[in-house]
């Protein structure tokens, strides 16, 4: 497996709109991000992942871009982005852009031509059909509820939107439409930026006669993820991408790509395949999902969690790359998912984060995270901003479910948990903005902030800075193999990771009892040479590893020689 920088990086991703408000217009912007660079430093990252900041009329929060060459005016100027990119770059820290490519906006100026007429020359850029009977072409279903498909009365059909009727798809058949993407993408490049993160890529190519999806269930419409995920034509389009776009850059690529397999993975990111450097999988986002889908709650369970991360850990060992996360926009807060966000908030965000940051990949911490902030719990849908959270309201009430049940999947799952505004310090809204936030404020930022964890050594704050200074000074944490132990203790998470003569074993409690550890007998630790890396309660180095009393949620990391 060859060394990369990439692999060693720790990457911190921000949500613009929620991050920093320079101007007091409630609206997170690129001069915030700019006053917060020094706070990043001090963290230790080494990348940041800007999600969207384009011109965009934000039906989607900015992954509807209008225009990829321009920078959202809310957000600030190109100006203002330089600035950030030189900012960044003179703290030692890379600057990763958000490529959405799957759809624009219907505001892009494509959009807007192709939509005129049949035989308008964006035509094809986007993926235009004829009913089917008066209806539909397919029973493709949006992600955002609905069909996936919008009548435009200008030409009398169709356009396909897996997401918003707002996100038309773009049409990765016409080969005059992938040329515009890679030359934009050099546009980005030659501007300085440092990799790309690439939204939903590997929908990009859909099966040749869109095919209806099936549907046993008789449902108006049905999911067609197996005709637009992984694709005939996925491989082609993202080596041509990588000839004529990336190689021989020393940039950072990450695929986002729900429904990847590590087979899958494998050809996305091995090595010899000139395609990309990660994915982002989601199959651990899945663990606490029943057979209908995110909103469809089902309790935790830490054995089905284990088993996931290990197949990914085992699976792309010396075959590809992978990305670890707990948390982005998209997902609600961890401490609050798999954690304790009351008692144990605090001792549970480490132990969490210490899971995964000791696994092979590259790490990724959003914002907020290093602070354990939680999941929010707004009393009226009328305070929620997200599409996707309000489109499945809508339905949900539409079909006659009851209306504290739907809250109680938007209090699990709802992406606005992740954005709500960041939690600078305790004076009003957080110290995000001046004005009158967007979306509104945790109230719980009085306790939970950044002013006070940076001020407090025992904070999640301190100890994440702990985790990503830990990852440097260890070749293995990057690289070493990956074996579980105990995998079918519904408490304690375990595993032994090993590279050139070194072990790791990383030990954790996810459970608010204690609980007894006992070593395995094949793994034989030297108990005189051990050496404690990281732990989240106070340990005394020398004690023996044998057999550990574990306290709730508690965390500890050993090194030794094997
Ligand atoms: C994935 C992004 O992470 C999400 O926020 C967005 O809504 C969809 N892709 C569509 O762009």
């Amino acid at each position: 497996m060859s060394k990369q920088w990439w692999k060693e990086a720790v990457v911190y991703q921000i949500y613009p709109r929620s991050f920093m408000d320079s101007n007091g217009d409630g609206v997170g912007d690129i001069k915030g991000i700019i006053s917060k660079l020094d706070y990043l430093k001090l963290l230790g990252v080494d990348v940041v992942w800007l999600s969207p900041v384009y011109e965009s009329p934000n039906d989607d929060n900015g992954y509807d871009i209008s225009d990829y060459r321009r920078i959202m005016s809310e957000f600030g100027t190109m100006e203002d982005w330089e600035l950030l990119r030189d900012e960044m770059h003179k703290r030692g820290i890379k600057i990763v852009m958000d490529l959405v490519v799957n759809h624009s906006s219907d505001e892009h100026a494509w959009f807007v031509e192709s939509r005129k007429s049949k035989d308008n020359p964006y035509r094809d850029y986007y993926i235009w059909r004829e009913g089917n009977d008066g209806r539909e072409p397919n029973n493709w279903e949006s992600v955002f509820s609905g069909s996936a498909w919008q009548y435009a009365e200008e030409t009398g059909e169709y356009y396909l939107h897996l997401f918003s009727k707002k996100q038309p798809d773009l049409n990765w058949e016409n080969p005059e439409l992938r040329n515009e993407i890679y030359d934009m993408m050099n546009f980005w490049l030659e501007n300085g930026i440092d990799g790309f993160r690439m939204d939903v890529i590997n929908f990009i190519s859909k099966a040749p006669g869109l095919p209806d999806a099936p549907n046993p269930e008789g449902k108006k419409y049905a999911s067609g993820h197996e005709y637009f995920m992984n694709g005939p034509r996925i491989h082609e389009f993202l080596q041509e991408m990588n000839e004529l776009v990336l190689d021989g850059k020393d940039v950072m690529t990450v695929g986002e790509m729900p429904g990847v397999s590590p087979d899958e993975a494998q050809l996305y990111t091995g090595e010899d395949r000139k395609e990309l450097n990660m994915v982002f999988q989601f199959e651990h986002m899945d663990v606490d999902s029943g057979e209908l889908g995110k909103w469809d709650l089902i309790p935790f369970d830490l054995k089905k969690l284990k088993k996931i991360l290990t197949k990914w850990q085992t699976g792309l060992n010396g075959q590809g790359w992978n990305s670890l996360y707990w948390n982005n926009h998209d997902q609600p807060r961890v401490v609050s998912r798999f954690g304790n966000d009351g008692e144990h908030r605090v001792i549970s965000a480490k132990l969490l984060g210490t899971l995964l940051h000791m696994m092979q990949g590259t790490p990724y911490i959003y914002q907020g995270e290093e602070l354990g902030m939680t999941n929010v719990r707004f009393a009226s849908i009328d305070e929620y901003k997200d599409i996707e959270t309000l489109n499945m309201f809508k339905e949900k009430i539409a079909e006659g479910v009851d209306e504290r049940e739907i809250m109680k999947s938007i209090y699990a799952k709802g992406r606005d948990n992740a954005r709500t505004p960041m939690q600078w310090d305790s004076s009003e809204h957080a110290g995000f903005t001046e004005g009158t936030p967007w979306i509104a404020v945790n109230p719980n930022y009085q306790e939970i902030n950044a002013e006070k964890a940076m001020e407090d050594p025992n904070s999640v704050f301190h100890y994440y800075r702990k985790l990503i200074s830990t990852r440097k000074e260890h070749d293995i944490i990057p690289y070493g193999s990956f074996e579980l132990l105990y995998e079918d203790d519904d408490s304690i998470y375990s595993y032994v990771r090993r590279y050139n003569g070194e072990a790791l074993l990383v030990i954790g409690n996810v459970s608010n009892e204690g609980r007894t550890f006992i070593k395995p007998d094949h793994i034989q630790v030297n108990e005189d040479q051990k050496q404690l890396l990281i732990s989240n309660y106070e340990v005394d180095e020398r004690e023996n590893v044998e057999q550990i009393e574990l306290k709730p949620w508690e965390a500890r990391v050993y090194k030794y020689s094997i």
